[in-house]
């Protein structure tokens, strides 16, 4: 029999206008991404919003619950137990000393977690207020790659009917087609995007806002973390993301065990990435002639850390036969909410 869970949602004064009761935009643009959700909507001052993409789950007790509306979080309830998501699952994690848990996996739905479904509803509820008029929506989806193939297909299709239970007219946008529509408007939308996550890297090939040359490569952020924590021997890998957050310069030779082997995963990352770039490039007929080199833009979570930059371009450059002439290579204006502004461009499009 389904259980019924009922949501207890104390209301603290920063969520106010991250909930349903915000003002209804025109557009929205939505990245639902492994790690974080985030919502662009133009709203003044609060152009982007964003909640982890993770809960933790107690059993019901007096004790825990009471812990949870001191703290005024959010929660929900069934008879057995009570779910922590969104922003407030970090802290609540680290006070169980525990990992949470991830409605999503590698960029995709997680088929091994029975709440994926149920928690990432709610999450994007807290995120996004139900459309009044039909307002279009685009939201982001991965390309394909080596495990991204027909789950994506039911990835987009769970994602997208509970989007229009919302009222939305909702649209699916490639994650690195998004990357170029917020940060190649002055070249036409013609360059290459890429949005370093989570759980993967996406890339985009675009002429014209067309995006020629689409796919995804299960290798990021998680990766990085995982594989850290299993050559240090570390039980979980919460320790090595927070260290990674707030540590690491990809510029500086690293001088402790942690830093080498972040060195040695992020490199391993970008290879495989760079090494996937050139072969669809190779492989591809159908692409058109451009008559000037083409720039390359970087994003997400996982290009943050000082350095990133001049190692991809370096290892990019490194073997001299790149297929295409490449121009400039550089950041995205802000890596965190590049890809829920290209949505958000894409849905004002859209809607116009
Ligand atoms: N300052 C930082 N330095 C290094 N890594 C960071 C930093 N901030 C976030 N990250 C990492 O970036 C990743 C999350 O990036 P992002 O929010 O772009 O992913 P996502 O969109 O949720 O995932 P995906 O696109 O793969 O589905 C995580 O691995 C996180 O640890
Ligand atoms: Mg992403």
């Amino acid at each position: 029999m389904e259980e019924k869970n009922q949501s207890q949602t104390a209301p603290r004064s920063d969520q106010k206008s991250d909930n349903a009761s915000a003002a209804r935009p025109a557009a929205v643009g939505l990245d639902i991404g492994t790690s974080r959700i985030v919502v662009a909507d133009g709203t003044p001052g609060k152009e982007t919003r964003s909640h982890l993409n993770a809960f933790v789950s107690v059993p019901c007790s007096e004790m825990a619950e009471n812990v949870l509306k001191q703290r005024g979080m959010v929660y929900e309830r069934n008879c057995k137990n009570m779910y922590v998501y969104g922003n407030d699952s970090d802290f609540f994690a680290s006070f169980l000393d525990t990992d949470a848990r991830r409605p999503m996996h590698s960029g995709l739905l997680n088929p091994q977690e029975e709440m994926s479904q149920h928690i990432i509803q709610r999450i994007i509820e807290m995120l996004v207020p139900r459309a009044r008029r039909n307002e279009t929506l685009c939201f982001s989806v991965p390309g394909r790659g080596e495990n991204a193939n027909g789950n994506l297909v039911y990835h987009e299709a769970v994602l997208k009917n509970h989007l229009q239970s919302l009222g939305y007219k909702a649209k699916a946008i490639n994650e690195g087609q998004a990357v170029v529509f917020s940060e190649l408007q002055d070249e036409n939308f013609t360059g290459i995007g890429v949005s370093f996550g989570g759980g993967m890297c996406n890339v985009s090939v675009s002429f014209m806002s067309m995006p020629m040359i689409t796919f995804s490569v299960p290798k990021s952020g998680d990766y990085i973390d995982r594989n850290v924590a299993e050559v240090l021997g570390e039980r979980n890998s919460t320790r090595v993301r927070l260290f990674k957050e707030e540590n690491l310069d990809l510029s500086r030779a690293p001088k402790d065990d942690m830093t080498r082997a972040l060195h040695i995963f992020y490199e391993d990352v970008l290879q495989a990435l760079i090494d996937r770039l050139r072969t669809e490039f190779k492989h591809s007929s159908q692409l058109p002639k451009v008559d000037r080199p083409m720039k390359v833009v970087l994003a997400g979570g996982t290009a943050m850390p000082a350095g990133f930059l001049h190692k991809f371009e370096t290892m990019l450059r490194a073997e001299g036969d790149f297929p295409i002439e490449i121009a400039e290579v550089r950041m995205a204006k802000d890596p965190l909410t590049t890809t829920a502004n290209g949505c958000y461009i894409a849905a004002m499009s859209e809607a116009r």
